[in-house]
């Protein structure tokens, strides 16, 4: 069962059409769902609207048929809906493993004036959460850079620790903003790999908006095109890959692309 609905989500800024009316249902736990789409297609805009970070213009987004629109990121953290951002937010000054525990306090908060106190079961808990997050840092294997400053880890391994503290909020919904983006092709591989183990492990759904074309292929259950705020095309990869209107307006588009790249760097 998907647990996320749009219906005719509109996200407009002045005159720009950032989504113009987008249905959609997605969020089968345990499954990878690619977005896709050329820049300003409205992807990140998407994920902005049904994280609360963006108020929609009109239109309603419903979690297990409840209606949602409205509600804060926070909020919406607290029902298990996480995202991670297109351009990395780290906390540089924090240790990995401190990034990671903030992860937890998205969804749990400890009163401050408890926090003060430091009760024998906040600390108890405060253990328990290091635990658990030094766990998860071993699942996306940075397990032996936890103590280690945010600041010193390799452009890949945040992005790795980005989708760590994602997954400390324990999501049933989590969006990752171009997981891949900026990365070498070894890492994008261990990146790809990664994001399929953890929709398994965690159960968790996972969507990914992505350029990478022969990642989202090789990892997504489902791909939705978007172009111009609105869905062009939404199925299986091979069937979207091979749809005639997607080819023209973006698949084409980015073939020719990767192809006058490889013909200047060559
Ligand atoms: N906060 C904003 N204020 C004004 N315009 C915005 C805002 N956010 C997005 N837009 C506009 O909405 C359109 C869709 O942008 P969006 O960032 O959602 O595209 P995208 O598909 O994520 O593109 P990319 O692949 O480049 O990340 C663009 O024309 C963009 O300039
Ligand atoms: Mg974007």
């Amino acid at each position: 069962m998907t647990v996320l609905a749009t219906h005719d989500l509109r996200v407009h800024f002045g005159g720009v059409r950032a989504l113009d009316g987008v249905t959609l249902a997605l969020g089968l736990g345990g499954s990878v769902h690619a977005i896709i789409g050329p820049n300003g297609a409205g992807k990140t805009s998407f994920v902005n609207a049904v994280t609360g970070v963006y108020r929609a213009t009109s239109g309603t987004i419903d979690l297990d048929g409840r209606n949602v629109s409205g509600l804060s990121a926070h909020e919406l953290a607290r029902i298990g809906v996480t995202r991670t951002f297109q351009n990395l937010q780290i906390f540089w000054t924090m240790t990995a493993l401190e990034n990671v525990v903030c992860g937890f306090h998205l969804v749990n908060e400890a009163g401050f004036w408890r926090g003060l106190l430091r009760t024998p079961r906040l600390v108890r808990r405060s253990r328990a959460i290091e635990q658990e997050a030094l766990q998860i840092l071993s699942s996306v294997g940075l397990g032996k850079r936890a103590s280690d400053m945010a600041g010193s880890l390799s452009y890949g391994e945040l992005k790795r620790l980005e989708i760590a503290r994602a997954i400390a909020s324990k999501p049933r919904l989590l969006f990752l903003d171009e997981p891949v983006a900026g990365c070498t092709a070894t890492e994008k591989k261990l990146l790809g790999r990664l994001i399929r183990e953890l929709a398994e492990a965690t159960h968790a759904a996972i969507v990914i908006i992505e350029h990478d074309m022969k990642l989202v292929m090789s990892i997504s259950d489902r791909v939705t095109v978007l172009v111009g705020g609105c869905v062009l095309a939404d199925g299986l990869p091979e069937l979207v890959r091979n749809d005639a209107s997607v080819i023209e307006a973006y698949l084409g588009a980015a073939k020719v692309r990767q192809e006058r790249s490889y013909a200047s760097a060559g």
